[in-house]
């Protein structure tokens, strides 16, 4: 058995972004921080759920699958999953698209959860508290918002996490 404090290995740092439906906003994100962290060399798991059971078992929004696409990323082999109590224990840091994500979070969350949970948007100086618009119900130009805004996001927090390790606080 290998104690990580003792050997001085950093435990890998595994990243879960939530929205309602897991089939727009947290898969663009996973995608987004999959290929950040790919790019940078960096070991993390990556996973999203949705705070509804609505779009379980579905692949994303063709709308989501085709702005990623064109950012070069392929999310269309991802498949909704509604967040369960196992992911705060599972996870070293939670990420919220929304201030509703957040409730819905937080009503979730068991007592003493390790998980760090924050809203996404806190990664960047300037938009704390802010939320990712959904963009489920608008057009096509609301989805490239969206992955500009996850994409900036996913590549702080692939800053932070070289930086800090998986102990990162946001
Ligand atoms: P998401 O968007 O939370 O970014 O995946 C939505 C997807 C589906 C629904 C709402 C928001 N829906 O009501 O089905």
């Amino acid at each position: 058995m290998v104690n990580a404090a003792e050997t001085n290995l950093s435990p890998r740092a595994s990243v879960l972004f939530v929205c309602l439906g897991n089939i727009c906003r947290s898969p663009m994100a996973e995608g987004a921080l999959r290929d950040a962290a790919a790019k940078a060399g960096l070991d993390i798991a990556v996973d999203s759920v949705g705070t509804a059971a609505y779009h379980v078992g579905e692949p994303p929004d063709p709308r989501a699958v085709a702005t990623a696409a064109r950012h070069g990323v392929d999310i269309s082999g991802l498949r909704g999953r509604q967040l369960s109590a196992a992911d705060f224990d599972r996870f070293t840091h939670i990420f919220a698209m929304d201030a509703a994500n957040m409730a819905g979070i937080k009503a979730r969350a068991p007592k003493h959860a390790p998980a760090k949970i924050a809203m996404l948007l806190d990664v960047l100086p300037g938009f704390v508290g802010e939320s990712v618009a959904d963009p489920y119900y608008g057009d096509d130009g609301g989805f490239e918002v969206c992955w500009r805004e996850v994409s900036t996001a996913a590549d702080a927090i692939v800053a932070r996490l070289q930086k800090e390790g998986a102990g990162a606080e946001f």
